[in-house]
């Protein structure tokens, strides 16, 4: 069965062979560079969860799971960035080494923020590892250690990624159109 593409699609990037693939080869990469050691893999609720499940499979070495959940607010000035947690982690990080799974990279005040507040709790070691990367939009320098994909200036649904919630469950990562933002 061939779900339909929803009409608010502009046109697709990604297919669902091409992100496969594109995984395959970041979870040989990285299960390469943790080799000999466990990872624990962070996801951000809830874009990430696709992502973070589709690379868990392929990891070759021992991988454990947390989530926290973010919300983003403006303050009194309508300035962006600021963020707080609204879901923390069930466990501690101390001591291990620590995969942040985010889906996408836009600003980067999320994930300055994230890393500030992980690597005060005193993991061995804390990288990123985010599906989608826009670049183009960064404000704060943040370091990504593994991407899947550089994407245009465009906003995305697909794979994890939602406009208002809903098209998180397609199977590929498409541009919505314009007037549906
Ligand atoms: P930033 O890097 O702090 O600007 O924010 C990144 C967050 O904004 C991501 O974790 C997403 O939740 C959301 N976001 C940014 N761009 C997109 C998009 O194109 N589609 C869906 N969500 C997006
Ligand atoms: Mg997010």
């Amino acid at each position: 069965m061939t779900a339909e593409v929803p009409p608010e699609v502009e046109r697709i990037l990604f297919t669902q062979e091409q992100i496969e693939a594109r995984i395959d080869a970041l979870a040989t990469e990285i299960s390469h560079h943790y080799r000999n050691r466990s990872l624990k893999l962070i996801g951000v609720l809830k874009g990430s969860v696709f992502f973070l499940a589709a690379l868990a499979r392929r990891l070759e070495v021992p991988v454990k799971i947390d989530f926290l959940a973010i919300s983003s607010f403006s303050n009194k000035s309508g300035a962006p960035g600021m963020v707080r947690i609204a879901k923390d982690l069930d466990e501690s990080i101390e001591g291990e080494d620590v995969l942040l799974v985010e889906d996408i990279v836009d600003t980067g005040f999320t994930l300055r923020y994230l890393l500030q507040t992980l690597a005060g709790r005193g993991p061995n070691s804390l990288a990123v590892c985010t599906f989608l990367d826009r670049n183009s939009r960064r404000i704060v320098q943040v370091p990504v250690e593994y991407r899947c994909f550089e994407i245009p200036d465009h906003f995305v649904i697909g794979f994890g990624l939602d406009h208002n919630q809903l098209y998180r469950n397609l199977n590929y990562v498409a541009v919505l159109k314009r007037e549906s933002e």
